[in-house]
């Protein structure tokens, strides 16, 4: 009797020519994060056992990848087929015994639920050697077709390319992932030939040689989106679209309000509070948190950012990697925010840029005001205290701190240190001239009229 642990097996190593990009296919990101990387994630919520990413030599990306989320790597040299894929991870799989399930790196929309489906089959009194995933289409184009018995066995998994007429008929899809029993699946891999349309050997061929040694296998079907995989660019954009849908639909009914959900664009670790409310046109980049209540207007730009409880961004503000909103800050309109903090109730309402600065609780800033971060070779820190009033139009100079409750005047160019509730004023004393605009109009005015 097999034991009931599960290696899963990630197929990645297909060039993606069709991609015609530098990237390997499966490191195109859907919802801000490779495929590769939706399947990997799907599989620790199934919780397999053990995870072998089959890539390329060359693509070192993938093996990277992989080994961060504690899967193991596996290269296939020469690239012979689904079935040889497989094959190349028995080695890293040499000390496990259990099952086999294969999933491919390009199709990231697999759920969980319906790997639990396929894991709860392969465990009833038939034990088949093979569970694979099925599914619907009109138009089955390409994809392998399930060749199902009366008694709703699967009997063969046939190409479209080796397919009879009669064949090609069948409606019901191979996605390609199947659960293998871990007792048999090493050897009937090893028995599959290449002896087909495309000279390949097909991991499809597993069902054959299952059935020819006696043994039953079945089909768990799916929903035909779930198998949709990435072989160029428009199915990127369709696979975004689809896992874009899914994650609005989860966040809405975790309570967050989008007036428009369709121009809201997530990623894949978004995580929104509850009673957050989003406006029209806004994009979470990677790495974003954001707490409950917080208000965000249109047309705003987040990546790697933390918006504390009850903040309101926006409209047009844009967090960058490092920036930490506390709770009830206030970003208003054309305001950047990169790796700095914003404590509890400080406003930074208008056309500003914080960048490497701490902005104290309840500090105001001024519109169009500016930490001078960088000189072309260092980023330097700003301070600016609890209580502080910026005036607008402030040019902070960094590494400049201004104290707790201190003042600056509208227009400043602040290069050393304010005093705690102190004033600093920087600019040139005004010079009044009184009739001098009528004076210079009339002459002006003179001067036209004679040319
Ligand atoms: C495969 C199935 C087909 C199914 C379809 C679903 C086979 C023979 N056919 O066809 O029945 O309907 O998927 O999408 O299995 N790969 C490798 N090394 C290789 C070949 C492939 O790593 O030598 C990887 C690819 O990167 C990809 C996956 O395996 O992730 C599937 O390979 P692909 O060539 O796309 O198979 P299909 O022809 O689509
Ligand atoms: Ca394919």
């Amino acid at each position: 009797m097999t034991s009931h642990s599960i290696a899963a097996v990630v197929l990645a190593a297909g060039l993606g020519t069709r991609m015609k990009s530098d990237l390997p296919k499966v490191m195109h990101p859907i919802c801000g994060v490779p495929m590769v990387s939706h399947v990997l994630s799907m599989l620790d919520q199934v919780q397999v056992d053990r995870k072998v990413v089959v890539t390329g030599q060359d693509m070192p990306e993938v093996a990277e990848l992989a080994k961060t989320t504690g899967a193991d790597v596996a290269y296939q040299v020469d690239r012979l087929g689904t079935a040889h894929a497989v094959l190349a991870a028995k080695d890293a799989l040499k000390d496990f015994q259990g099952d086999v399930l294969v999933v491919f790196g390009d199709t990231p929309l697999i759920t969980a639920d319906t790997i639990d489906k396929a894991i709860s089959l392969r465990r009833t009194v038939d034990n088949p050697a093979a569970v694979v995933l099925g599914f619907e289409m009109d138009d089955p184009a390409a994809f392998g077709r399930l060749i199902v018995d009366d008694n709703g066995y699967l009997n063969a998994i046939v190409e479209a390319k080796d397919a009879s007429p009669q064949e090609l008929a069948v409606t019901l899809c191979n996605s390609g992932v199947m659960l293998l029993d871990g007792d048999v699946a090493w050897q009937i891999l090893e028995a599959i030939d290449c002896n087909n349309a495309k000279g390949e050997y097909y991991l499809t061929d597993f069902i054959k040689h299952a059935c020819q040694s006696g043994r039953v296998c079945e089909v768990v079907e799916g929903d035909s989106e779930e198998f949709y995989g990435a072989n160029n660019r428009a199915d990127l954009a369709l696979l975004e679209s689809i896992a874009q849908d899914r994650l609005r639909a989860h966040w809405l009914a975790e309570g967050v309000t989008m007036t428009d959900p369709h121009t809201v664009y997530l990623s894949a670790d978004t995580k929104l509070g509850r009673d957050v409310s989003i406006a029209p046109f806004v994009t979470f980049g990677p790495g974003v948190e954001v707490a409950d209540g917080v208000e965000i207007k249109s047309f705003c730009h987040f990546e790697d950012a933390k918006i504390g409880k009850g903040a309101t961004v926006g409209p047009y503000a844009r967090l960058r990697p490092g920036a930490v909103l506390h709770e009830g800050a206030h970003i208003g309109n054309f305001v950047e925010i990169k790796k700095s903090v914003v404590e509890a109730g400080a406003k930074v309402n208008h056309l500003t840029y914080i960048g490497d600065a701490r902005v104290g609780e309840k500090a105001n800033i001024g519109a169009g005001t500016i930490t001078c971060n960088y000189d072309g070779f260092n980023k330097s820190h700003t301070d600016i205290g609890k209580g502080a009033f910026i005036g607008s139009n402030t040019s902070l100079i960094a590494p400049v701190k201004i104290g707790d409750g201190a003042i600056v005047g509208a227009g400043s160019a602040v290069s050393e240190d304010v005093e705690a509730d102190s004033l600093a004023v920087v600019r040139a004393p005004q010079k009044q001239v009184s009739g001098w605009a009528e004076r210079f109009r009339t002459k002006m005015r003179a001067l036209k009229a004679k040319s």
